[in-house]
């Protein structure tokens, strides 16, 4: 059975695709069959797995208007025990095609049915920056999701959206959709500002804060461009290690 989690913040740039390609590295490491998804047309997560985008031939949009199955699509990567679902820009249309469509909430979670749940230990989704149909049809298809929060000012701003479209979700679509917890990001200790919103965060208490707190480095922001994950494009820094620590605590969450 696949564990499905959706990495989720409408708000952009704070660390979504980074904790999936890295998340993805540290299970991977632990010799966990991980499936990493796209859902966001900018594509960030399928180039930062290594993937050519002009090489991509079906992709995620395909998937869902029913071009394709998401076998067809699904291509390996240059990590072991890392597949990818890639996206593509013309996500960003087909995203406006699925409004005429019935049951549009939930075609990934149906795509992800069937003898593909005995295929892979985690399914990893990251969403785009919005809560539009894409994100949604990512939380329906999850069993829990991952928020990344930007320990920086305004880091808490729209939380409060995201929740309530999550609790939507699990009272009309999917029951078993669960808050994993919030990832604090984009950590600097040597600020008040970061201290104190990591304070917040906890102190807020409607939601587990992850033990595993990222912090700013310039290193996340290389290992993209290498189309790999730091565990293995930098494997002995802090950052890789800290993936490895949120890794154990997912994993623990079972
Ligand atoms: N902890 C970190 N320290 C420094 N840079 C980081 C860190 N995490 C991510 N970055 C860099 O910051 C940028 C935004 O991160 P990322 O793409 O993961 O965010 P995102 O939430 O997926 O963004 P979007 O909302 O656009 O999809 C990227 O260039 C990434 O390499
Ligand atoms: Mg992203």
């Amino acid at each position: 059975m696949t564990n499905v989690i959706a990495i989720a913040n409408q708000k952009g740039g704070v660390g979504k695709t980074t904790t999936t390609i890295n998340l993805a590295g540290a299970l991977a490491e632990e010799n966990f069959r991980v499936l990493c998804i796209d859902m966001d047309p900018q594509a960030n997560l399928t180039a930062g797995l290594g993937i050519n985008l002009n090489s991509i031939e079906l992709s995620m949009a395909d998937v869902l208007v029913g071009r394709a199955t998401i076998d067809q699509v699904i291509v390996p990567t240059e990590t072991e025990h890392i597949d990818v679902v890639p996206a593509h820009i013309d996500l960003a249309a087909t995203e406006g095609e699925l409004f005429t469509m019935l049951g549009r909430e939930g075609i990934l979670r149906d795509a992800l049915e069937g003898k593909l749940k005995s295929r892979y230990d985690y399914a990893l989704i990251d969403c785009p920056p919005n809560l539009g149909l894409l994100t949604v049809n990512g939380l329906v298809a999850a069993d829990g999701v991952i928020i990344p929060v930007q320990t920086q000012f305004y880091a808490m701003k729209g939380l409060n959206n995201l929740v309530k479209v999550i609790n939507t979700i699990r009272l009309k679509l999917n029951r078993k959709l669960k808050i994993l917890g919030l990832l604090p990001t984009f950590y600097d200790g040597r600020t008040n500002l970061a201290r104190d919103m990591l304070d917040e965060l906890k102190a807020v208490g409607d939601h587990h804060v992850f033990e595993s707190i990222i912090r700013n480095t310039v290193k996340l922001g290389e290992a993209p461009l290498a189309g790999r994950p730091i565990t293995s494009y930098a494997g002995y820094t802090d950052a890789a290690r800290t993936y490895r620590e949120l890794a154990r605590e997912v994993i623990d969450l079972g």
